[in-house]
């Protein structure tokens, strides 16, 4: 999309709008994933259950992913739940879960208006029958799409990734001579995807948590101390601002400042 469809979308006025027209489309990340992080502080601080803060967070999911297709990201990864996470109470797994279908629910109609196209990244095998088929549904309803790609990370871990890469090169028949970085790529969970060239973390912490391991090698990380279900429009703004404003090297080294003068 462009700078206009973000800005239809700002009431005028917005301070948003003044963050939407700083925005270089010309230099977007390709792709940025997002370490949805502070639910459960979000809730303690309001003296509320921990679930309160991931149902509070859905809403910050909501206005992230309609941002990042306006603003026209190529691919948006969103962190919903790590093979981690299994060890959380059975309460707080079987919410996470509701949730996540009820999102799938009532917001296909906002991704097929988005033209959106849905995917899930993770053992998704070793999820229930009845969210394999939600994702499913919602996988093949928006399989036609043209724009953003929204990937949902769940039961995801990047060391089970590369594990799962790595069984299906050997079941490829792929022989080790054959096989360099770009291929051992496309037997990761996000083949023919570009890499993320933004990593966002919310809530202050600083680490990548078994997150797309692989994919994040040269990605920028921008961390916010703003806790997930506080995240919105504004705070992707200002992650990618931040982006545009690093110099990226890529092992390479820093270009000396132009002297004043020079021919
Ligand atoms: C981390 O907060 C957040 C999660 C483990 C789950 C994120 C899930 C959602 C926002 C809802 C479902 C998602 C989608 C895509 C519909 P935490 O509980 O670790 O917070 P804490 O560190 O403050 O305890």
């Amino acid at each position: 999309m462009s700078r206009e469809q973000l800005l239809e979308w700002i009431p005028a006025g917005h301070p948003d709008e003044a963050l939407a027209r700083q925005v270089d489309f010309e230099r977007l990340p390709a792709h940025i994933a997002v370490i949805m992080d502070g639910n459960g502080r979000w809730a303690a601080k309001r003296h509320l259950p921990r679930v309160e803060g991931h149902r509070a967070g859905i809403d910050a999911v909501r206005d992230t992913v309609e941002t990042a297709a306006r603003l026209g990201l190529g691919v948006l990864t969103l962190y919903a739940f790590s093979v981690e996470n299994w060890k959380r109470p059975a309460s707080e797994v079987g919410v996470l879960m509701r949730l996540l279908k009820r999102y799938l629910r009532s917001e296909l109609n906002t991704l097929l208006a988005n033209d959106i196209r849905f995917q899930v990244i993770g053992r998704i095998e070793e999820l229930s029958p009845d969210i394999q088929d939600e994702l499913g549904a919602a996988r093949e309803r928006t399989a036609d799409n043209k724009g953003m790609l929204f990937n949902i990370a769940l039961n995801y871990g990047g060391r089970a990734e590369i594990v799962d890469a790595a069984k299906r090169a050997i079941a490829s028949g792929i022989r080790p001579e054959q096989l360099d970085e770009e291929r051992f790529a496309g037997f990761l969970y996000t083949a023919g995807q570009p890499d993320p060239d933004l990593l966002i973390r919310t809530s202050g912490e600083l680490r990548v948590s078994n997150y797309l391991l692989w994919q994040i090698a040269y990605a920028e990380i921008y961390v916010t101390e703003t806790l997930w279900p506080d995240f919105r429009r504004q705070h992707l703004l200002e992650g990618v601002l931040a982006y545009q404003k690093r110099e990226r090297r890529y092992g390479g080294i820093t270009p000396a400042p132009a002297v004043i003068g020079a021919q």
